[in-house]
């Protein structure tokens, strides 16, 4: 059996190798919507801008990478372009990426009239895949606009890549991963520093980790960031803003 991916008998995305699902079935588009595109402000923050720049550890599925490309299509006063920058140790295959689309549930009727649209997205998605390679690699989609900057190699490696690959620096950040205490590479202080290399003061970060250690990393490399409502069965999620390189512990970031 292929360690990457397995479904499981409800049809749910798993990691042998982590233990753990990439999403919950009912749940992945909601979160992806929810905790990381509004845990950043989007899609209003990419509003009449020229750009917008994502960056995302741990790119699994693509859903984050499909929900922010779906939603920008939605979006009329969306940004000129969207560059969606990734990485991933262990790329799924093209296969998996349409099963996980085809498996989603929706929760709502919204989500509902959004999984024809994200088929639609896996599709592009899965025939570029096929050029796969390991390292930095990028792809152009509706002419341009939607560019896809995929990393393919272990995260402490490939985020000193981006940051001299990247020209600019990220708006938004989708800090992804299975859990800590199943991957901890994809948690550690070196991780957090390396996304902070790549951000701009003001830059907002989102995930769904509450983790106190991972909140410790975060405000040590320059965030601040607050616990908001989570989405169930989760109480909290995380909203960061990058301040800038780190000299001190600042304050208004109690442990709460
Ligand atoms: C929860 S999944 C991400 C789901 C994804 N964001 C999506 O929208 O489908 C976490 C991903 O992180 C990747 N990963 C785990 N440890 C890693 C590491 N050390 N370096 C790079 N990628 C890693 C896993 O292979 C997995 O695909």
């Amino acid at each position: 059996m292929d360690s990457t991916l397995a479904w499981l008998p409800d049809g749910s995305p798993y990691s042998p190798m982590y233990d753990d699902v990439y999403h919950a079935l009912g749940g992945g588009l909601a979160q992806a919507r929810q905790v990381f595109l509004g845990g950043c402000g989007l899609p209003m923050a990419w509003e009449d801008r020229a750009s917008c720049r994502i960056l995302e550890t741990g790119f699994g599925l693509g859903l984050n990478f499909l929900t922010s490309w779906a939603a920008w299509q939605a979006d009329a006063r969306r940004s000129k372009q969207l560059h969606f920058v990734s990485l991933e140790a262990h790329p799924v295959t093209a296969a998996d990426l349409l099963r996980s689309v085809q498996a989603l549930h929706a929760g709502d009727a919204e989500e509902a009239a959004l999984l024809p649209r994200l088929q639609l997205l896996a599709e592009e998605l899965a025939r570029a895949w096929a050029g796969l390679r390991p390292g930095l690699q990028h792809w152009d989609f509706e002419g341009r606009r939607v560019r896809l900057s995929l990393a393919v190699g272990e995260v402490r490696q490939m985020l000193p890549l981006l940051a001299q690959a990247l020209p600019d620096p990220v708006d938004a950040v989708f800090l992804d991963g299975f859990s800590p205490a199943h991957n901890p590479a994809m948690w550690s202080a070196e991780v957090m520093q390396g996304v902070a290399q790549l951000c701009r003061p003001g830059t907002r970060l989102a995930s769904w980790c509450v983790s106190g250690e991972v909140r410790q990393r975060l405000r040590q490399a320059g965030f601040e960031w607050r616990k908001a409502p989570g989405l169930p069965p989760k109480r909290h999620r995380l909203e960061a803003r990058y301040l800038g390189p780190a000299t001190d512990l600042r304050p208004g970031n109690g442990d709460a």
